[in-house]
């Protein structure tokens, strides 16, 4: 009691003090990896599910291969105590969420949970507004590494001034914590959260699914993959080592996305340097799913230390190529088919010219991007990753059959001249 009444006089205090207008630096320098109940679970979350995903990442080989955070989204809490702390609900946390805390950190692993800039959650559970400085101070004591902050309920409220408030009580609370602003993208936070947060969503939820017309019409917030993949574009100049641009989590596993789409949902995140949040069952994986989300030359695209966020440098409507600038001058290109149909393709990567061929027809499509700064003037070796075998050099031209809905990633390394 007498500790609780001592954190409350210094919570009311805080919000007086300027020094702590800062994020926490140092943190999330590579894009954070790491689970998610949300996207397969929902509101019905249970302290054995989360500790099932811990268990299950370190058994599956998700945790070797570079996942670290456990993260509870919304409908964990119940309600707040007489003093304002909040609660977690003891029906489905009955050990409480310290407990579960400790659980995940003796696994190796770090511990994430979820609150809003509102009063209330989207799930309708009290949100963090009027109480940031004293909730940050409950996720310290409990040991939380990642915060995601949500925007349900916050009719008035300034988003830049709201997630700011949040991480000057984070910055005070004193545990470093990576803060994960889900605003979904209806404030540009690209353009502020670099000095707010380590992550910022850019677009309303992901759904299970591939593409969703009406969303891409503008006529419902939450779409498909491709939705979501073709609202980055512009944004890599706000990515940098310590903020992620955040086109929502992964459905990879979820089962309704095919398994070339969901290579390319993978490949294209890693492209974008996107956080990588798994959002299926951990503990019950095919080995397919597996095999996608631990292609370790997939995820080194994703966390490599230059940081970058890659683009289109061609756009052909239903083919594009992305490109990715990597440390020490390598690259990654990735090659989409959006057809429905396999394609045919060659390029000449000194001229970076492609021809489109369907059933070993030309196709003339319009080139709607052609980023010209990107011309290989020099020999790379080429490896496909997905393949995983070495396919020669930009000397000689490339062809390829690409399956619908399906990616080819290639990896330029540079060829040391003596
Ligand atoms: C949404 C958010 C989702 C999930 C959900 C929980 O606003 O974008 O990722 O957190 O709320 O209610």
């Amino acid at each position: 009691m007498i500790k609780h009444c001592i954190s409350l006089i210094i919570i009311l205090f805080i919000p007086f003090l300027k020094s702590y207008c800062q994020k926490f630096e140092g943190l999330a320098l590579t894009p954070p990896m790491g689970w998610n109940s949300w996207n397969k679970f929902g509101c019905n979350i249970t302290e054995k599910i989360i500790k099932d995903a811990a268990n299950a990442m370190v058994n599956s080989g998700l945790k070797n291969a570079g996942y670290e955070y456990i993260v509870i989204d919304d409908c964990w809490q119940s309600g707040r105590d007489s003093m304002g702390f909040i609660m977690e609900d003891p029906k489905r946390f009955p050990s409480g969420i310290k407990s579960l805390a400790d659980y995940i950190h003796s696994k190796g692993l770090k511990f994430g949970i979820y609150t809003c800039a509102g009063r209330f959650t989207c799930g309708k559970r009290p949100g963090s507004r009027g109480y940031e400085f004293q909730d940050a101070l409950t996720y310290s004591n409990w040991g939380v590494d990642f915060l995601k902050m949500d925007w349900c309920n916050t009719e008035g409220q300034n988003a830049k001034e709201s997630y700011s408030l949040m991480r000057d009580a984070l910055y005070h609370a004193g545990r470093p914590i990576v803060f994960s602003l889900c605003e979904w993208g209806l404030n540009k936070p690209w353009e502020w959260a670099q000095e707010v947060g380590h992550m910022a969503r850019t677009t309303g939820d992901i759904q299970n699914n591939w593409n969703i017309v009406d969303a891409k019409e503008g006529k419902c917030w939450a779409g498909g993959v491709v939705v979501n993949l073709d609202m980055q574009q512009g944004l890599e100049m706000y990515a940098r080592p310590g903020y992620w641009n955040d086109p929502d989590m992964l459905e990879v596993g979820n089962g309704i996305i095919t398994e070339n789409e969901s290579r390319a949902h993978f490949s294209l995140w890693c492209m974008l340097a996107a956080p990588l949040m798994t959002g299926n069952d951990l503990s019950n994986m095919d080995n397919f799913t597996k095999n996608i989300l631990t292609n370790s030359e997939i995820i080194a695209i994703d966390q490599d230390g230059l940081g970058r966020q890659g683009y289109k440098i061609k756009d052909y409507g239903e083919f594009e190529i992305y490109y990715k600038l990597l440390e020490n001058d390598e690259a990654a290109i990735c090659l989409f088919n959006r057809f429905d149909e396999n394609i045919q393709i060659e390029i000449n990567w000194s001229t970076m010219n492609c021809r489109l061929m369907k059933d070993k027809k030309i196709i003339n499509l319009t080139e709607k991007i052609n980023r010209k700064e990107i011309i290989f003037n020099q020999e790379y070796f080429i490896r496909d990753l997905w393949k995983k075998e070495n396919i020669g050099t930009t000397k000689k031209s490339f062809s390829k059959t690409i399956q619908p809905h399906d990616v080819v990633v290639l990896k330029f390394t540079t060829i040391k001249k003596k």
